[in-house]
């Protein structure tokens, strides 16, 4: 178990524990709403050119930040990202994009540097840029193919912490996206994105621990149709097998969560008897 196709039936069908999807913001979290409002607030999103960066971009564009600065490798991605962020804004926030190598550190440190040149102190690091790294099972995997899965999302998230930390203004607040994936039984063949983005999960936790005054969340978008996922797309041809897979998968996977879930709780039981 544990091969590229293999993978892709099993992530395509994991299943939800929530009974709703959203594919926009909703009103409790509008970023619309006047006691959400970022104004005033220096926002750097990693990984916005693309998927969900972009749209945390477009989001904090909404809720009225000073600035909002992208950073990735891809100047096309950057530059259609950065008319789309300020398309969306409602006020006057300036819309900066940088490109950098986030695995590597003089980049990344180049990049917030001149950020900051510009916009002053920054408030909100969006530590999101990651890659999905190489599918195989860990018996025959090429591990330096791991090793760059790690890279990036375990290097870049160091990298942009530690650029960001000198540059912080008032109340600095890191927003991390991480993956659902970390929480759940393993999807065989996906060993280099779990282990590398538990391990930023770790670090991020780390962060806090030694950094009471920072506030730091760590977010699970579950799927998402972006550049990550874009072999989903080809599985949606086959859209049988797909709802087969769906069906069963959905079931078995949201069983075993639950019976987690339940052995803890007996758990705890037992040693507040006890
Ligand atoms: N989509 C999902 O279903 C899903 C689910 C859970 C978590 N996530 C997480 O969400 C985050 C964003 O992913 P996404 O789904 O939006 O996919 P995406 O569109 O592929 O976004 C990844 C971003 O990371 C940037 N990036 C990759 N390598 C980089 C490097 N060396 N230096 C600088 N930037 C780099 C990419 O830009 P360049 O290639 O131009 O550099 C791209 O903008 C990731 O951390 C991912 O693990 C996604």
């Amino acid at each position: 178990m544990g091969s590229e196709e293999e993978f892709k039936i099993e992530m395509g069908a994991s299943g939800s524990l929530t009974k709703i999807y959203h594919n926009k913001p909703y009103p409790t979290i509008s970023p619309f709403r006047p006691e959400l409002s970022s104004k005033g607030k220096n926002v750097v999103v990693t990984g916005g050119g693309t998927g969900i960066g972009k749209a945390i971009a477009i989001a904090f564009a909404q809720s009225g930040a000073a600035s909002v600065s992208i950073v990735g490798r891809r100047e096309d991605r950057l530059v259609s990202a950065s008319k789309a962020i300020a398309d969306a804004g409602v006020g006057d926030t300036r819309v900066l994009y940088r490109v950098a190598d986030l695995t590597d550190s003089s980049s990344t440190q180049a990049a917030f540097k001149s950020v900051a040149d510009e916009v002053g102190k920054i408030h909100v690091l969006i530590s999101n840029a990651g890659v999905l790294g190489k599918i195989g099972p860990v018996a025959s995997v090429n591990v330096d193919s791991v090793m760059k899965a790690f890279d990036l999302n375990v290097r870049s998230a160091f990298n942009a912490v530690q650029a960001f930390l000198p540059l912080a203004g008032n109340e600095p607040v890191i927003i991390s996206t991480n993956s659902a994936a970390i929480h759940i039984p393993p999807i065989p063949g996906a060993i280099a994105y779990t282990a590398s983005k538990l391990a930023a999960y770790k670090m991020f936790e780390y962060l806090a621990a030694e950094n009471p005054e920072l506030r730091i969340v760590q977010i699970q978008p579950g799927v998402v149709a972006t550049e990550i996922n874009e072999w989903m797309a080809e599985q949606d041809r086959d859209k049988d097998r797909r709802e087969y897979y769906y069906c069963h998968k959905k079931q078995s996977r949201t069983r075993t969560v639950a019976d987690q879930f339940v052995s803890q709780l007996n758990f705890q039981d037992n040693s507040a008897s006890g």
